[in-house]
Order: C-alpha cells, then structure tokens, then sequence
C-alpha cells in the first residue's frame, strides 16, 4: 500500500513506542516514524530483543515495523519530512532549582520543540503526548513562533491515559481519547486532523475534545484521583490491622456502590511507577504557584499516605522478626512497580530493599522481568545483595519472603516447598495480599498480609 500521510513521534519510551505502534496498526496508509536521542534505544527497537517488556507489543511491532512503523536515530530527518509531530519525551521532577522536589522538569520538552523549530521547513501539528503542567502549550507556542518566515506551528494537547502491563488493550480500547486545542479555526482544523487518526479505530463518542488548558490538567487530575484512590485503601488497611477488620472484604463492600466502583481499590505496599508522584507533586506545585495552599496539601497528602504505607510495612518486618533483620536472609519476590512490567521506577521494592540494607539485611532480589533495572536501581547500595530469577531458588536459605509486585506466578507457587527450604521461624509478609494466607499459615509460616489480621504461631 502506498504509504499517503507521515506521523513522526519525538520520545521511544514506554508511551511513544507503543503508541505509535497501534496508531501504524490501525493506519496502515500512514508512515509512522519514532525518533530517539538514545541511539542504544533506537537500536533495541530495531532488534529482535525490545527494550521494554509489555504483553502485547512484541506482536504488534512484529506486524507493522519495517512496513509502516520505523524506529530512527535521525531526528531532524524526522521533523524534516513529517508535518504532524508527537511529542513523548520524559517529564521527570525537577531535581535542581526553583520547584525542586516538586515541579515538571520541562528541559526535554523545550529542546524538543527548539530542535522542531530549528529543523522545520514547512508547518507543523506539534502534539504533546508526554503530561505536562497547565499551560506549557503557551510555553512550546512561544517558542516555535520565535522564528522567522511563515511557518506556522499549531499545538494540540493529547495526554496518553495507558497504563503499563496493559498498554496495548488500554491504546486498543480506551475508555477515552481527549485532545485539546485553542478554540480558533485553524486549531479546529489541527484537531480535526488527529480526531481522523483516532476514528479509525476508536468511536466517536469517546473522543472527546476540549481546550488546550482543560486536556493538559485534565491528565494531571486523572492520575491524581487513581492515585488517591490507592491511598484512601492504604489508609484504611492500617485501621484494619488494628481493629480486625479485613481490608479486602471493606474494599469489596464499598466498591459495590456504583457511585464509588471497585477498581483501584486494592491495598499494598504503595503505588509505584513514574507518574503518579510525579503528576501528584507536579499538580501540588501548581496550585501552590497559583496561591491555593489548601488545595496543594489536600493533594499532597495522597503522596505522604503513600510513604507512610511503606513505612508501616517496614516497621511491621522489623517489629514482627524479633526487632533485628541483621545477617537475616530476606527473598524480595517481586522488584517492578507492578505486574506485566518490567518497569522498576518508583518501585516501592526499592525503597523497601535500601531499608532492608540499611538494617544490614541480605537482600534476594527475585523477578521474571525485573532484574536488569533492579540491578541498575541498586547499583550504588552497600550491603549483600543477590538476584535470582528463580523464586525457589531465591527463598531457599531466606528468613522471611516479601511480595512486592503482584505477578501471577507468585500465586501459584508451591510454598509448601518454599516452606522446606526456608530457615524457621519463616516469615511472609504479603505487600500485595496475593497468597492464600490460611493455606500458608497452615503449612507452618507466620503471615503478614495488608489490612488484615496477621495469622501467627507466636
Ligand atoms: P521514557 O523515559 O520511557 O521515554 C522518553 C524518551 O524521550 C526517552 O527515550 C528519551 O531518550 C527521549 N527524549 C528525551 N528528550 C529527547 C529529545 N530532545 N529528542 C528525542 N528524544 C528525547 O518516558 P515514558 O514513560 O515514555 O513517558 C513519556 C511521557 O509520557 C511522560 O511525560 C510521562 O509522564 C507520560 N506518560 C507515561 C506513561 C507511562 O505509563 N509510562 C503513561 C502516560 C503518560
Ligand atoms: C497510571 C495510570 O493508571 C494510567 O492511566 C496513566 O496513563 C499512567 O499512570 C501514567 O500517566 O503514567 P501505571 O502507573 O502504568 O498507570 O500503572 P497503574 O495500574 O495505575 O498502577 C500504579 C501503581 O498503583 C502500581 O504500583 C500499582 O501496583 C498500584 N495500585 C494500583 C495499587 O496499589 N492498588 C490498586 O488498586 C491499583
């Protein structure tokens, strides 16, 4: 088929790969280019081994890569030849400055769009993919019209809502696409562009269009309301332990409500990943910029539950094992921030694992995907720490095992195995709420779930 429109997408990562690789499924006339400054990325990308590991993606880029879909290292090439960009660069927290600790650092994002200007030679779309702050649009605009001649540059916002482990049926099937624009006619005409790449697969009544400044805050709240969510069980589960009452029957009780829904109300060690504290504290910068403190601290304490509940399960480890971990072997089942990924960034794992060295514990360090980013996340701890991809292995020898992400497998195993090969006293402590408790309490563990009395022989 002859390849009719071009897309380019500035930024190869978790969101850009993937999104661009179903906008080249469902569009097979259009020419789908991602671009990178990570020349190794690039390279992964055009390789048999991917960078990132989502269920999924290997298919889809099998189907379209080399057809319609091209990773590339030249990025002014891509803006050269293509007139409607995607922008999904990083945007971490600020970590130097005004706002550190808090704030979007927007230094990828104003390169992005100085290279965009620098290297066009015809009008652009420029889309923003990656989530920013309300009213950065106002910021690219300002840069891409400092040029000379008639170029014109027209920003859409078009936050991604995915989430990792399900990217590919969330990018498929979303529950909604919003693009915003400036309510002027050739805005509309910018939208209208990427409304007819979503229609192809996605219907009409769920895309949904807006202002520029309500699209970008609105990705910003929509993270901030799941996270709360996470935390509001959180919250409740330290109540639970102390009264009694068992976590996963409230959750279930409460969830029932049709105003409330049952979704994101599963209690853990605390929500990982690279966006939600991000998002949360980058939203709490904002209202503090723009004088509402009591709404910056209400969004803020969403982050601080967050800590707390990973505090708790810490003291809780230490409480229960007769207050000392020292010399103690502790089997870390699970290192990415969730299941289906290997994604590692903001894990609680990590966290918990710099305590567990701190109180100068042996870490095993366990995961089907996870390793190569825990290894690097742990690269500069002192301390004795080993991976093992093998959870049997891993638990072999170990004092105590802690589930940090809940992947399937750690369901399944037989832990009466684990059980033999374990020194006794032996201890689980479930972060996840994932095992069967009663089973492993019978089998001869002592069992310390989340939100739920802890089953003990002691
Ligand atoms: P990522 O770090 O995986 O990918 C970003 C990529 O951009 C990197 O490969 C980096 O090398 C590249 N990059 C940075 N500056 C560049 C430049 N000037 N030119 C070319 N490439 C450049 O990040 P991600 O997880 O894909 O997130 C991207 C954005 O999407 C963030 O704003 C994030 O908040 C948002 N988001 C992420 C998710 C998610 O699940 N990870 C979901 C929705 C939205
Ligand atoms: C989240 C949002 O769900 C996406 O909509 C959004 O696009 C994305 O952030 C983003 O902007 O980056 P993601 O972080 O990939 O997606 O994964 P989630 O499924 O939201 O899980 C986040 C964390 O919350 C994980 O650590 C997970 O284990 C935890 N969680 C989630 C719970 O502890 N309990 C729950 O009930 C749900």
């Amino acid at each position: 088929m002859k390849l009719k429109k071009n897309i380019l997408c500035i930024g190869a990562g978790y969101v850009g790969a993937p999104t661009m690789a179903m906008i080249a499924c469902k569009c097979p006339d259009y020419k789908v280019t991602v671009v990178d400054i990570n020349a190794a990325r690039i390279d992964a990308w055009n390789s048999d081994r991917l960078p990132i590991y989502e269920p999924g993606l290997e298919e889809i880029i099998g189907k379209t890569r080399g057809k319609n879909l091209f990773f590339s290292r030249d990025i002014e090439e891509g803006i050269r030849q293509n007139d409607i960009i995607f922008v999904s660069v990083n945007t971490p927290t600020k970590t130097f400055g005004t706002g550190a600790g808090m704030a979007a650092d927007l230094q990828y994002v104003e390169k992005t769009a100085r290279q965009i200007l620098e290297y066009s030679e015809s009008s652009k779309i420029v889309i923003e993919k990656s989530t920013l702050p309300v009213k950065t649009a106002q910021a690219m605009e300002r840069i891409l019209s400092s040029g000379k001649g008639n170029i014109t540059f027209e920003v859409l916002s078009n936050p991604e809502f995915m989430a990792e482990g399900t990217a590919i049926s969330d990018l498929e099937h979303p529950d909604r696409v919003l693009i915003g624009s400036h309510e002027t006619p050739e805005g509309l005409k910018a939208r209208a562009r990427l409304v007819d790449i979503y229609a192809r697969w996605v219907a009409p009544e769920k895309i949904l269009t807006t202002n520029l400044w309500s699209s970008e805050l609105s990705k910003l709240v929509a993270n901030a309301f799941l996270a709360q969510r996470v935390s509001s069980i959180n919250s409740v589960s330290a109540l639970c332990e102390k009264t009694d009452a068992n976590i996963s029957e409230v959750a279930r009780a409460v969830g029932l409500d049709s105003r409330i829904g049952a979704k994101f109300l599963k209690a853990g060690v605390g929500f990982g990943g690279s966006c939600f504290k991000k998002d949360i504290l980058n939203l709490v910068y904002l209202c503090q910029y723009y004088g509402l403190p009591e709404v910056a601290d209400y969004w803020e304490s969403v982050v601080k539950i967050n800590e707390y509940q990973q505090d708790r399960f810490i003291a809780n480890i230490l409480g229960s094992m007769f207050s000392t971990l020292a010399g103690k072997k502790i089997g870390i089942l699970g290192f990415a921030f969730k299941a289906d990924t290997g994604d590692t960034r903001e894990s609680p794992a990590i966290y918990i694992t710099r305590k567990l060295l701190s109180e100068h514990a042996h870490v095993v360090i366990s995961d089907p995907k996870a390793l190569e980013n825990a290894m690097i996340d742990l690269a500069c701890e002192e301390g004795q720490i080993s991976y093992v991809e093998d959870p049997y292995r891993a638990a072999a020898g170990c004092h105590a095992l802690a589930i940090m992400t809940d992947w399937e497998i750690y369901r399944k195993l037989d832990y009466r195995r684990i059980y033999k090969s374990m020194v006794k006293p032996a201890f689980i402590f479930d972060g996840r709420n994932i095992v069967d408790h009663r089973k492993c309490f019978e089998i001869g563990f002592n069992v310390y779930p989340i939100g739920k009395p802890a089953l003990c022989h002691f």
